[in-house]
């Protein structure tokens, strides 16, 4: 039975800042996800609040906030079979250094802050979060 889903992924500001917004997206692309929509945007640190307001209680949530307020960023809405939990498996662990090999974190990750990807967790983040960002 086909499991069709969508979810949200951005390109975090270091991989933007070096040019490898292109590649991850041939990285989805390879992968079997369709690129429904996407933008570049610069966002503002009060809706990196909004967007990371689940983790508000943790110690690292105002570092992360500057951070994905820090630079440009690529929102995009992923398409396929099981998306949520193919994008997960792709990105790989939230910590670089203990993602899998060939995961983009792997790839791309500088540390667990700058580890160049977010994707949804669920399918219902992944509605909220797409509305975050495309709802007109
Ligand atoms: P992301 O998938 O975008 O969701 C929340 C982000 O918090 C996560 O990726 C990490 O980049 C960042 N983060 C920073 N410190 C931590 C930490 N100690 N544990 C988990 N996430 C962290």
């Amino acid at each position: 039975m086909s499991n069709v889903e969508q979810t949200l992924s951005i390109i975090k500001p270091d991989a933007v800042e070096r040019n490898l917004h292109e590649q991850i997206k041939n990285n989805f692309i390879e992968n079997g996800f369709d690129i429904k929509n996407e933008k570049k945007i610069k966002i503002s640190k009060s809706e990196a609040e909004e967007f990371y307001k689940v983790h508000q209680s943790k110690p690292f949530y105002d570092e992360l906030c500057n951070y994905l307020s820090s630079g440009p960023i690529v929102v995009m809405i992923l398409e396929r079979e099981n998306a949520v939990t193919e994008n997960r498996k792709l990105m790989g662990a939230t910590d670089p250094t203990k993602a899998e090999e060939g995961t983009l974190r792997k790839k791309y990750g500088i540390s667990i802050d700058k580890n160049s990807v977010h994707g949804s967790d669920s399918i219902e983040n992944a509605k909220i979060e797409i509305d975050f960002f495309f709802k007109s």
